[in-house]
């Protein structure tokens, strides 16, 4: 299992402490693909973060690679295990996409070399060959968003998650790139964590949930 929740709960402290999901249990297995849907505000993008270790839970544990972590193993996982995709594509602008591709590589670890090679490799796939010295402001909204998953896969990470980074994209374009998105997943082994709000999505997850009444359910096993 690539990512093991167990009895987690999230409160946030704001001006009246807040509840988001209580005792929830979730894992994640290798190369598989999971969608969460549901009303907004209901805490997909808190489960995100929290089982993307960017969060922390008010209560429970975690589990990465099988393996219970602790603080000083996180910024390693991040950098090497684990990618995120958001609505808003967060390339760096002042960077061109071959070297945003390039840079999240080297920070994983690859040599520089052949980080450059990947990027190239996988902007080829990806029809943006003909762009990589573009900056992001210099491409479309679905060039970005592919840019974005592109950037992503490249450190072939264990687990993407992905905070419907489809949602600012026309309906064709949304399902190109989450298309686009499964098959390389698919290619390299690696899971995913998508939240969308596109119902038409589900039928190409293994697994699907939502979150009601501060619980997890399970929409598809
Ligand atoms: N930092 C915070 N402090 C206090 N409350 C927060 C904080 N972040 C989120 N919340 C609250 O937690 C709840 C869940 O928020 P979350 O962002 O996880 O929802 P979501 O399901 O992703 O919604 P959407 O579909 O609109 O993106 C919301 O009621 C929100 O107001
Ligand atoms: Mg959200």
């Amino acid at each position: 299992m690539i990512i093991e929740a167990i009895n987690i709960s999230k409160n946030y402290k704001g001006l009246e402490e807040y509840c988001v999901f209580f005792d929830l249990n979730i894992s994640i297995n290798e190369g598989e693909i999971s969608g969460i849907v549901g009303n907004s505000g209901c805490g997909k993008t808190t489960l995100l973060q929290v089982l993307g270790l960017i969060d922390k839970p008010s209560k429970g544990s975690i589990k990465f690679n099988n393996k219970e972590i602790t603080e000083s193993d996180i910024p390693l996982i991040l950098a090497r295990d684990i990618s995120f995709i958001y609505q808003l594509h967060h390339l760096l602008p002042e960077f061109s996409i071959l070297e945003n591709i390039t840079i999240s590589q080297t920070i994983a670890g690859l040599n520089n070399k052949i980080a450059k090679q990947n990027a190239i490799e996988i902007l080829d796939k990806l029809n943006l060959l003909d762009k990589k010295n573009h900056k992001p402001h210099m491409l479309s909204g679905g060039e970005r968003q592919r840019a974005a998953i592109a950037r992503a896969v490249a450190k072939r990470p264990k687990i993407i998650f992905a905070d419907e980074p489809t949602g600012n994209l026309d309906p064709e374009n949304a399902q190109n790139a989450f298309d686009l998105m499964i098959k390389i997943a698919k290619n390299c082994g690696c899971a995913i964590f998508y939240v969308t709000h596109n119902h038409d999505f589900i039928s190409k997850f293994e697994r699907c949930y939502t979150i009601k009444n501060k619980q997890l359910i399970s929409l598809k096993q």
